[in-house]
């Protein structure tokens, strides 16, 4: 590894320059690379010597992206995949056999629930959720055939933040592999490796692009567990598109920068609701009366960019919210210089029964805000307007 600090590796790691002398990496839109002769190309099938040779598992582009965070995680190798949940997929397939067991937090995005809960079992493959707010739930989960912890700090959409150095001590004793999708902090607030993780995972697609233009996944981690994720994605072919790979490496260099804005403006309207009437309560990691403060203080660099906040009531008072909403964006995604509302009961988590959003504390009026990076003053004016139409109903 060489000596740079994150910031500069985030800015200053790039593919070979070609003999174009080119400043800014160009793209390598190619699905395949030529060989002089047999011989090269024999070597290279065999992993004698290390060329790109199909796009579906080695390109340039690809290649850097994966660089950079593996060097902003200070992890030992990384892989880089078409979507997040094509890593988390890739992950799960890669290091889980018949016969095993998962255990994880019960907060998760929704599509990670449906793999655990619909696509796993078909494989024999079993899973125990355990609650953020009961640290002890970890040890007492742990069977004789569990294989791997998998968790999210902080967690989609729920806003938990969960103790990673206890549950690496816990992984390591166990010997069980400590998966964390560390998409919400990003490298730049959160290096889960450092604290005892052996997989840390994007979805690429939220800050590490940053303007919801390209979808993207990568995990970094161990050497041998990488390359079993590796393997398993090259022979199943959840490749990242060179384009959005040149478009997702560019965006990195901006990480930090735009993660630090993030976090003070997500702080800044998390105080503003808090001081409000109408939510009934309001989560950030960084605001105090978060249930894991002490945790995020310690582990986060910042508290990141999603705030939620429920509005006592039904779901008709989320629906009346959103359909409020003048400025800021009604749409899927998190993580871009827009802010950003959802409404997870009628929209990502519908697909859940009641009893299983009330498990993951989706409450019919929870609010998700995704902070972007516009002046705060629209943001907020924004947001109080459409809080007192709610309070009209
Ligand atoms: C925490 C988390 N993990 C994984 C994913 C899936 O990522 P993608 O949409 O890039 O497949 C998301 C998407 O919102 C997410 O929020």
């Amino acid at each position: 590894m060489n000596e740079w600090k994150r910031q500069t590796q985030a800015i200053r790691t790039q593919a070979d320059v070609s003999s174009h002398r080119e400043h800014s990496v160009p793209m390598f839109l190619t699905s395949s690379f030529v060989f002089d002769d047999s011989e090269e190309m024999r070597a290279a099938f065999a992993g004698d010597i290390q060329r790109n040779l199909y796009s579906r598992f080695t390109n340039p582009n690809v290649a850097e992206l994966s660089e950079k965070i593996r060097l902003m995680e200070g992890a030992e190798a990384g892989h880089s995949t078409a979507t997040g949940m094509a890593a988390v997929f890739a992950t799960l397939g890669a290091l889980c056999s018949a016969g095993d067991h998962i255990l994880a937090c019960r907060s998760l995005f929704g599509a990670t629930h449906t793999i655990l809960t619909k696509i796993l079992p078909k494989w024999g493959i079993t899973h125990t959720y355990v609650d953020a707010a009961n640290p002890q739930g970890w040890s007492d989960g742990i069977q004789d055939n569990t294989r791997l912890i998998f968790i999210e700090t902080p967690t989609n959409p729920a806003v938990d933040v969960i103790d990673l150095e206890p549950l690496g001590q816990l992984a390591a004793e166990k010997d069980v592999i400590l998966v964390v999708d560390n998409c919400l902090a990003t490298p730049a607030l959160q290096r889960p490796l450092e604290l005892g993780a052996h997989i840390s995972l994007h979805s690429a697609t939220k800050y590490i692009d940053g303007q919801g233009r390209v979808m993207g996944g990568v995990v970094v981690g161990s050497g041998d567990l990488i390359q079993e994720i590796y393997d398993f994605a090259r022979a199943t072919g959840p490749a990242l598109s060179p384009f959005n790979a040149w478009v997702l490496s560019k965006s990195v260099e901006t990480l930090e920068l735009r993660m630090e804005k993030h976090s003070q403006n997500a702080m800044e309207l998390a105080q503003w609701l808090e001081s409000h009437s109408t939510p009934a309560s309001v989560r950030y990691p960084f605001l105090p009366s978060h249930p894991q403060y002490e945790i995020a203080k310690r582990q986060m660099s910042a508290g990141g960019g999603v705030v939620t906040f429920t509005l006592d009531g039904s779901l008709e008072h989320g629906k009346r919210f959103m359909d409020s909403i003048e400025m800021c964006s009604l749409t899927a995604n998190l993580g871009d210089t827009r802010s950003i509302v959802s409404h997870p009961s009628s929209t990502t988590h519908a697909k859940l029964t009641e009893e299983e959003r009330q498990a993951v504390g989706i409450t019919p009026g929870l609010i998700r805000i995704s902070v972007g990076l516009e002046d705060m003053r629209d943001v907020i004016r924004d947001v109080e307007q459409a809080l007192e139409k709610v309070t009209a109903l």
